[in-house]
C-alpha cells in the first residue's frame, strides 16, 4: 500500500500534528521527512498536552514505528530530552528509528543562528533560532556532521576540528565570540549523547521500503510549510529546508511510486511566525481576536502569531506545489463568534488580477487582497462532530473555500481535541 503525506499549506502551524495523530491510527510508520526542532506540533489527548518538536506525531500510538528520516536534522540533546519527556508522560519510545544520514544540529549552528539574527536587528529573518539554517548550510557545503558519525569517535573529533577551524574564526572576528572548543564538543558528543542515541539509529530506508512493500501505510509528517520552503516560499523569509510534498520521498529515501495521498493542512485563517510578507494580515481588533481566540503564541518560541484572513490565492498554489489531493481545514471553531468572514479571492496587483501567486517577488510585494464576504455563524462548534450538525453558515463557509482551492475538504476540525473533529463530504 503507498504512503499519505500530511504537508502545511500556509505558514506552519495549521495544526499538522493534530491531524498526523487521527491519521497515523490506520498507519505502520510515521516518518519526519525534513526541518528539525523549529518544528513544534502539538495533539490533546485526553486533556493531556503533548508538544513535539523532533520525535514524529504517530508516537503517542502503540502499532506505529516513528521514524526520523535522512532529509532532518537533528539536535541530539533535544531528541533525547523529548524522549525523556514523553517517557514521563508513559509513552514508549523504544521504537523509534533515526535515519543515520540525518545531519546533526550542534552548538555552533545555534549560536551563529542567533548570532547572525541579533546582527540583522531591523532586518532580522525572525528564525526560531534553533541553528536550523547554518546546520542545512553545513549539509550544502559538504562540511555537516551526520548522526551516524556518532557512532566512530576518531572521525567524529577529525570532522569537528575541521569545521570549527573556519567556524571559530567566524565566531570570534565576526561576532566577538570565544568559539566553541571541538575537544571539549567532541567528548560530550562521544562520552554523552552516543551511547543513548545509538540504539535508535537504523535502516530506515530498508525499513520503510519493506512496510510499503508488505502492505502497510505509511505517513510522511511534513513540519514547517509551503510557504516556508526554501524554493517555493516568500524568499529569503524562508527555512532552509523543503517542506513540500516532493521532498517527502527525497528525505525519507523512497521514490515518487510511494505515494497516493497527499494531505494539504489549512487553518480557517491565516498565521505567520517572524517576518515576511503577509497580503491579507490583519492589524486591527479582528487580528487580535484571532490570536487571543485561536491562542495563536507559538509552540516552540512562544512568540505571538501575526494574522490575517484564509488566503485562497496562498491555497490554489500550494494544491498545485504539492499535488494535494485533499485539505484538512483546521481551527474552524475560532472563528466562532465573527459576525463576517472574509475570505481572499485573488490578488489584485498594478490592476491585475492574480488567481495564483505572482511569479516575481516584486509583484508579490505589491499585491492587495480582493475579498469575498461570508456571515458568520455565531455559534459555538466545539462540540460538532458530524455535518449535520453544523449550521449553514459554517457549511457555506466551508463549500465557498473547497470550491475557491479546487480539491476536496475531507476533514474539518473544531478543538485542539483528538475527538474534536468532524469528517466533511460535499
Ligand atoms: P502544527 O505545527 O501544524 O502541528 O501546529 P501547532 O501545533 O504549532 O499549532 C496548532 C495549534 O492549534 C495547537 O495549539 C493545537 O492544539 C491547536 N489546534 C489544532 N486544531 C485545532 C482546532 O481545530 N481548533 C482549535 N481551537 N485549536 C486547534
Ligand atoms: P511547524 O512545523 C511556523 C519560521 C520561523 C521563521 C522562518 C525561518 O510547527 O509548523 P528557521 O528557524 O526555520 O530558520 O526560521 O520559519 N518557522 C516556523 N513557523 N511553524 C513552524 O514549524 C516553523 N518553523 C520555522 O518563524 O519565520
Ligand atoms: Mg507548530
Amino acid at each position: 500500500m503507498p504512503g499519505s503525506i500530511v504537508v502545511g499549506t500556509q505558514w506552519g502551524d495549521e495544526g499538522k500534528g493534530r491531524v498526523v495523530d487521527i491519521v497515523a491510527k490506520e498507519c505502520s510508520h510515521v516518518v519526519r521527512y525534513q526541518g528539525g526542532h523549529n518544528a513544534g506540533h502539538t495533539l490533546v489527548v485526553d486533556g493531556e498536552t503533548f508538544a513535539l518538536q523532533l520525535i514524529p506525531s504517530g508516537v503517542l500510538y502503540e502499532h506505529v514505528i516513528p521514524v526520523i528520516g535522512n532529509g532532518v536534522v537533528v539536535d541530539p540533546h533535544v531528541l533525547l530530552a523529548e524522549i525523556e519527556m514523553l517517557g514521563a508522560k508513559g509513552v514508549d519510545c523504544s521504537r523509534l528509528m533515526v535515519s543515520p544520514q540525518a545531519h546533526l544540529v550542534l552548538p555552533y549552528h545555534q549560536l551563529m543562528d542567533e548570532l547572525a539574527e541579533t546582527q540583522l536587528g531591523d532586518a532580522k529573518l525572525g528564525t526560531t533560532k534553533r541553528g536550523i539554517g547554518p546546520a542545512y548550510a553545513d549539509k550544502a557545503s559538504r562540511t555537516g556532521i551526520r548522526v551516524e558519525d556518532l557512532l566512530d569517535s576518531d572521525y567524529l573529533r577529525e570532522r569537528l576540528h575541521a569545521v570549527l577551524r573556519e567556524r571559530n574564526i567566524i565566531l570570534r572576528e565576526i561576532y566577538g565570540h570565544e568559539g566553541v572548543d571541538p575537544d571539549v564538543l567532541a567528548d560530550q558528543l562521544i562520552t554523552e549523547v552516543a551511547p543513548k542515541l545509538s540504539p535508535y539509529i537504523g535502516d530506515t530506508i530498508g525499513e520503510l521500503h519493506t512496510a510499503l512493500q508488505s502492505g502497510e501505510r505509511v505517513l510522511f509528517e511534513g513540519a514547517q510549510a509551503t510557504f516556508l520552503d526554501l524554493d517555493h516560499g516568500t524568499y529569503p523569509f524562508v527555512t532552509s529546508s523543503n517542506p513540500v510534498s516532493g521532498y517527502a520521498l527525497v528525505g525519507a529515501g523512497l521514490g515518487p511510486g510511494a505515494v497516493d495521498q497527499v494531505i494539504g493542512i489549512a487553518k480557517a485563517y491565516l498565521t505567520r511566525v517572524g517576518s515576511g510578507p503577509f497580503v491579507t494580515e490583519l492589524i486591527d481588533e479582528i487580528g487580535d481576536y484571532l490570536v487571543e481566540t485561536g491562542r495563536e503564541y507559538g509552540t516552540n518560541t512562544g512568540r505571538r502569531r501575526r494574522t490575517g484572513w484564509f488566503d485562497s490565492v496562498m491555497a490554489r498554489q500550494s494544491v498545485r506545489l504539492n499535488a494535494c489531493s485533499e485539505i484538512a481545514l483546521t481551527k474552524l471553531d475560532v472563528l466562532d463568534q465573527l459576525k463576517i468572514i472574509k475570505v481572499c479571492v485573488a490578488y489584485e496587483v498594478d490592476g491585475r488580477r492574480y488567481e495564483y501567486l505572482p511569479h516575481l517577488r516584486r509583484l508579490h510585494d505589491r499585491a492587495t487582497p480582493i475579498y469575498e464576504e461570508l456571515p458568520g455563524w455565531l455559534q459555538d462548534l466545539s462540540e460538532v462532530t458530524d455535518r449535520s450538525e453544523l449550521p449553514n453558515e459554517a457549511i457555506d463557509y466551508i463549500s465557498f473555500l473547497e470550491q475557491q482551492i479546487g480539491v476536496p475538504i475531507r476533514f474539518v476540525s473544531v478543538g485542539p481535541g483528538r475527538e474534536q473533529y468532524l469528517r466533511f463530504t460535499s
